[in-house]
């Protein structure tokens, strides 16, 4: 399938330019499927014909062309090629750190624009490859749910991908069913422009891998791939627990892993992912509310399912009110914690308000290490974090240590 080249211009010099440089490139494997007249116009030309390379002039969308160079790289499928007016190594630099693959001033373009395409075509084409590819067996799906809101699902869910995604070896994919409030855009800071909602509108009853890749938003500092919820709660009724069927199974024939993260409300859409799940982990913390819904859900989840797919998952374990233990919880609600995960507010809040996992940030915090240990819990061996990073982290201390010594922390 030829790579569509999106041509967003904004004068008549540059097109003219652009004409002429793609007709006589002896670059191949694309077409030249369309011109944006705006940026909405482009947003709509791009995003449903991936894989696609955008020639985008600096000028195009104006002030607003940073983020529309984010918009349209946030998904894998699309890169984008920036013209500049003239040679601006701080402008180059500032689209490039948008998502943009190059950055070049008009005066190059006859020598180097085939070369820029020739390498924009072979990464959208390598992406596809990466995982159109069939998995030999069929990933597992984690389904993650909290009984009582707020106990950390969304936070603990979505380091625990980024952790696989970074650590291991097979594809991650993650699925934000929280669909009103959905928080792992915000988590990983991604500002995606496909979303299950704009899935659910395109969908008509069959889904294919390709089809639904392009609703994937990738995941820079890790590899994982995101299902986003949709951007507005009243979107949130698109999705049909029929769709949500479909979108488990295809993705389990390409990811090794899939974690979908859930809202406390039962919705029919998560109940439609506890079916398919191979296993369903209820969050909990050492609350007495916390602990009295984990125990209602339970009894309503063993009727339905056997409780080997059943997990529990500790969160905050070292907060303890009224002398409440880990041990007398699993006693008291008849089930094993499959993991403990300590409080660390300060880790929790500065990972959250970056936007970066902080399995990525402090993997030497307690909370990674917790979320690591659940890791190797379920991918064993394949789990392995690289040596200098923990090195790396160890210098991140002691850089802390001497910054606070000198009075800047
Ligand atoms: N182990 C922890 N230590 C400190 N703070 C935590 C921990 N886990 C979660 N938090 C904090 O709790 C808050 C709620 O987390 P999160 O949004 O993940 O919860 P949730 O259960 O998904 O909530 P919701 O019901 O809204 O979906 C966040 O501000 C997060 O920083
Ligand atoms: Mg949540």
């Amino acid at each position: 399938m030829p790579v569509k080249v999106i041509l967003a211009l904004s004068n008549e010099q540059e097109r003219s330019l652009i004409r002429q440089v793609l007709l006589e490139a002896r670059v191949t494997g694309f077409e030249v499927s369309g011109e944006a007249e705006s940026p909405e116009d482009l947003v709509r030309l791009a995003l449903p014909s991936v894989p696609a390379v955008v020639l985008l002039s600096s000028q195009f969308a104006r002030e607003t062309s940073f983020s529309l160079v984010e918009k349209l790289t946030s998904n894998p499928l699309v890169q984008v090629i920036v013209l500049l007016p003239q040679e601006d190594f701080n402008l180059a630099r500032q689209f490039v750190r948008s998502g943009a693959i190059d950055a070049l001033p008009v005066f190059q373009i006859p020598s180097e624009l085939a070369s820029s395409l020739e390498s924009a075509i072979k990464r959208v084409q390598k992406f596809g490859k990466e995982t159109f590819s069939r998995l030999p067996q069929a990933g597992q799906i984690f389904v993650f749910y909290g009984p009582k809101g707020g106990v950390g699902t969304s936070l603990l869910v979505t380091n625990l991908a980024v952790a696989l995604a970074a650590y291991q070896p097979e594809p991650v994919a993650l699925v934000d069913l929280n669909l009103q409030f959905g928080a792992v855009s915000t988590l990983l800071n991604l500002r995606p422009e496909a979303t299950i909602a704009s899935l659910a509108q395109r969908f008509q009853g069959e889904l294919d891998f390709e089809f639904l890749q392009s609703f994937l938003s990738k995941h820079g500092g890790s590899n994982l791939r995101v299902l986003a919820a949709p951007s507005r709660p009243e979107l949130a009724e698109l999705v049909t627990t029929f769709l949500v069927e479909k979108i488990l199974q295809v993705l389990r024939n390409h990811f090794a892993y899939i974690f979908v993260d859930t809202s406390t409300v039962l919705q029919d859409t998560t109940l439609a992912a506890f079916d398919i799940a191979d296993q369903i982990i209820l969050v909990t913390a050492l609350d007495l509310l916390a602990i009295r819904n984990t125990q209602v859900v339970l009894e309503m989840l063993r009727k339905l399912y056997p409780s080997e797919r059943l997990k529990l998952l500790l969160n905050r374990s070292n907060v303890r009110f009224s002398g409440l233990t880990p041990e007398q919880v699993e006693d008291f609600l008849g089930i094993s914690i499959l993991a403990q995960i300590p409080s660390d507010g300060q880790v929790a809040v500065t990972s959250v308000n970056d936007g970066v996992p902080f399995v990525l940030n402090y993997p030497n915090s307690s909370l990674s290490q917790g979320i690591f240990k659940l890791a190797s819990i379920i991918a064993g061996d394949r789990f392995s974090l690289p040596a200098d990073l923990l090195e790396k982290s160890q210098g991140g201390v002691l850089k802390r240590v001497v910054r606070f010594l000198l009075g800047e922390e």
